[in-house]
Formats: C-alpha cells, sequence, structure tokens
C-alpha cells in the first residue's frame, strides 16, 4: 500500500479516538518505520511500504489508539538536544523539565547531585553541558538507574557520573554546590484527573507521592542542607500551584534567595534556593 494513503488512514483513526495532533503523531511514527527523518517523509510519501513496514506502522498506530504516548512506542525522547532512551520504568521527560537546565546553566557546579533521576536527563544534560563536573545521580528505583546509565554511556559522561539508590538523601555522601531534583509531586487526589497518556504509562512513584505532593520537597529540603556546600544551590520542579508552599518548606529550612521561575507557558514550574555562606 502506498505510504501517502497509510498515513491518511491512521491519521483518521487517531482523530476518530479524540487524540490531539494526530497527523504530528502519524508522521512521526511514519518516519521511525521507514526510518528517514520527519522533514524527508514527504519525499518518500508516494513510494509503496513494504507488507513488514505495513505491519509495524499498524502495531505502532494500534498502540497510540491505546493512549501510548509516541516517545514511549518508539523507546526515545528529546531533551535539551540530546536522545535519551526511556522504557516503562522512567518518566518520560517533559519539556518544562528543561527550565531546570536553563536556571542551573547560569552558574558552572564542579559537583553536582541529581535526585530522582529517572532517565538521567538532569545530570547527563548538565556533565554534558559541563565538561568539567562530576555528579551523582541517584533514583530509589534501580531499573531507572540502569536507563540513566545507559544514557550516560550514550552521550560520553558516564566517566564522571556516579550512581546510587538511594530513598532521596538517605544514602548519599559528600558535599555539592548544586542538587537538581524533578521529584514525583502529583497530589492523590489529582491523580484521577490524569490523561491516560500519562497514568497508564508513567510510573506511579514517578508521578505522585501521595497526599498533598509535597512530602519529596519537605525531605529534600530537610537533607539537602547536610550535602550542600555555603551558597550551594537547590532547584526542584514543582507543580504549577506549588510555588507558595515550596518556598515556605525551603524557608523553614534555612535556604536563603528563594525565587520560582516560569515554564514557557508561564506557569510557576521551578524553586530556587541557596544554602547561606
Ligand atoms: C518525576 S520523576 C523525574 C525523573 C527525571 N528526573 C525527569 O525529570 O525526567 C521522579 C523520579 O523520582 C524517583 N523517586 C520517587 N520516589 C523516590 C524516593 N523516595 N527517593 C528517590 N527517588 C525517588 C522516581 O523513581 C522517578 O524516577
Amino acid at each position: 500500500m502506498i505510504l501517502r494513503e497509510l498515513m491518511i488512514q491512521a491519521q483518521a483513526q487517531l482523530r476518530a479516538a479524540n487524540i490531539e495532533n494526530p497527523g504530528r503523531d502519524v508522521r512521526k511514527l511514519a518516519a521511525a518505520v521507514l526510518a528517514v527523518p520527519a522533514e524527508r517523509l514527504t519525499l518518500v510519501s508516494d513510494s509503496a511500504a513494504s507488507p513488514e513496514q505495513a505491519a509495524q506502522f499498524d502495531f505502532y498506530i494500534s498502540q497510540r489508539l491505546a493512549r501510548k504516548p509516541v516517545a514511549r512506542i518508539l523507546g526515545h525522547r528529546e531533551f535539551w538536544g540530546r536522545q535519551f532512551e526511556i522504557s516503562a520504568d522512567v518518566l518520560d521527560p517533559r519539556g518544562d523539565t528543561e527550565t531546570i537546565v536553563l536556571e542551573a546553566l547560569k552558574m558552572p557546579a564542579k559537583r553536582l547531585l541529581d535526585l530522582g533521576t529517572g532517565s538521567g536527563v538532569l545530570a547527563v544534560t548538565l556533565l554534558a553541558e559541563w565538561p568539567d563536573s562530576q555528579a551523582v545521580a541517584s533514583d530509589i528505583s534501580n531499573a531507572a538507574l540502569a536507563i540513566a546509565a545507559k544514557n550516560a554511556d550514550v552521550h560520553g559522561v558516564s566517566g564522571r557520573l556516579e550512581f546510587c539508590c538511594s530513598d532521596w538523601l538517605e544514602a548519599i555522601s559528600g558535599q555539592f554546590d548544586l542538587i537538581v531534583s524533578n521529584p514525583p509531586y502529583i497530589a492523590q487526589d489529582e491523580l484521577p484527573g490524569l490523561s491516560a497518556d500519562v497514568i497508564r504509562y508513567d510510573p506511579k512513584i514517578a508521578l505522585s507521592p501521595g497526599k498533598d505532593g509535597l512530602a519529596a520537597y519537605r525531605t529534600i529540603a530537610q537533607n539537602a542542607k547536610d550535602h550542600l556546600l555555603p551558597g550551594g544551590r537547590l532547584i526542584v520542579e514543582i507543580g504549577a500551584s506549588q510555588a507558595a508552599d515550596v518556598k515556605t518548606i525551603f524557608t523553614q529550612s534555612g535556604y536563603q534567595e528563594i525565587a520560582s521561575l516560569q515554564d514557557l507557558n508561564e506557569r510557576d514550574r521551578v524553586i530556587t534556593a541557596r544554602m547561606p555562606e
């Protein structure tokens, strides 16, 4: 069958299932099946897909109809211009998390800690941007750490990155001049409102700590103090309605220069704080 016809049919199926941006998803999946860059699809769209290619494309579309995000179908996600492998064990990294990278890069850090590293996007990206820095990436999930280690290898930073399985800072030793974290922050009562793309496929442990969604901030604020050098920075991602609560938690824990930053949609997304000098 001609590729263009397959794509038109698939787009109609996704649209009928109320999937947003069906055209974008179909192009990405078709490009992956043909192993061509998405921008070259038009050039090849009048050629026939082989039976194997058509079957693969069908399989991808059936997964998308079950609400599996395109990045999960393909097994990778772009973050800060680099490709990261993802699996069922890690959060599918979000563009909003790049707000942490943007802020962190304003001041180089020699030694950094990424708490709840997941696929490793934060630790790996910062090490790739800072060729002389060292980092520790930690997570409570060993399966997540295995994916982060693969991504560190691919991006050539494994020699400078140590992995640690830890419940937040419990097993962490040493001092850092930067601690970053995108912890689970969705409140228990917000979970039922999440879209199927999220609730079915992101690991629950990556989404929510239960109750009011603030437990990780309390633990991190309290324990990061023992591992931050004087003047060291703490940068965390937050949910859009959590800025005031997280600022209060950080103030009560003795941090200074506490500020909130917005993402590209002008929603509060990140809190920064410093250890007193
Ligand atoms: C929102 S995900 C963030 C993953 C990655 N940093 C990112 O931005 O894509 C939160 C991560 O925290 C980890 N996590 C959850 N509870 C934890 C705990 N008690 N201690 C350490 N890590 C935890 C999860 O396994 C998950 O990888």
